[in-house]
């Protein structure tokens, strides 16, 4: 695959990981960052390359962020509970949550890649913060960013 075609806007990622793969087999765990979250920090990615590791092995790690949030769905007009029960709504203090993918990384090890992708049923997860999972996707996450920077540099100063 050429470079050309893994770098349009509407490239699968997982055609530059195939790239890189290809150019480098010597690689044994590969870290997919996406520029979309600005505010991974690189000491958790060091520490998930271990957690993929060690105590126990794994194929993968991504990053997840708890949620509380009660989804719901639509059901020919009618709202339906899809992660909790009216009858029972479960309150924060007793509920673990959700965790949710915040597209922030990926890390996996390159022999799971020739099955066509990155995530497989033997994967863990590194929980992230609520800064730490904003993702970028609109001009609302814009302003939430240039918040967090303002509010942080505030702090720092
Ligand atoms: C999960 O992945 C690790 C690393 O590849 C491997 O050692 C382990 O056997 C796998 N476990 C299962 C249940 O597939
Ligand atoms: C919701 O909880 C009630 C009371 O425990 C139970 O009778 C009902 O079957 C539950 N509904 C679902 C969809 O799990």
């Amino acid at each position: 695959m050429s470079p050309r075609i893994t770098a349009t806007d509407t490239a699968p990622s997982i055609w530059g990981v195939a790239e890189f793969i290809s150019k480098r087999p010597d690689v044994d765990i590969l870290v997919l960052i996406q520029v979309t979250s600005p505010f991974v920090k690189s000491e958790h990615l060091k520490l998930a390359v271990k957690q993929i590791q060690h105590p126990v092995p794994f194929d993968c790690i991504f990053s997840v962020v708890r949620t509380h949030k009660l989804r719901w769905t639509l059901k020919q007009g009618k709202a339906k509970p899809l992660n909790f029960n009216t009858s029972k709504r479960p309150r924060r203090q007793d509920w673990d949550g959700e965790l949710v993918e915040t597209g922030g990384f990926y890390i996996f090890r390159t022999n799971i890649v020739e099955s066509g992708f990155i995530q497989n049923s033997n994967c863990t997860v590194w929980e992230v913060s609520q800064e730490e999972s904003l993702e970028i996707d609109s001009e609302y996450d814009i302003l939430v960013a240039d918040r967090f920077l303002y509010t942080n540099r505030a702090q720092n100063r």
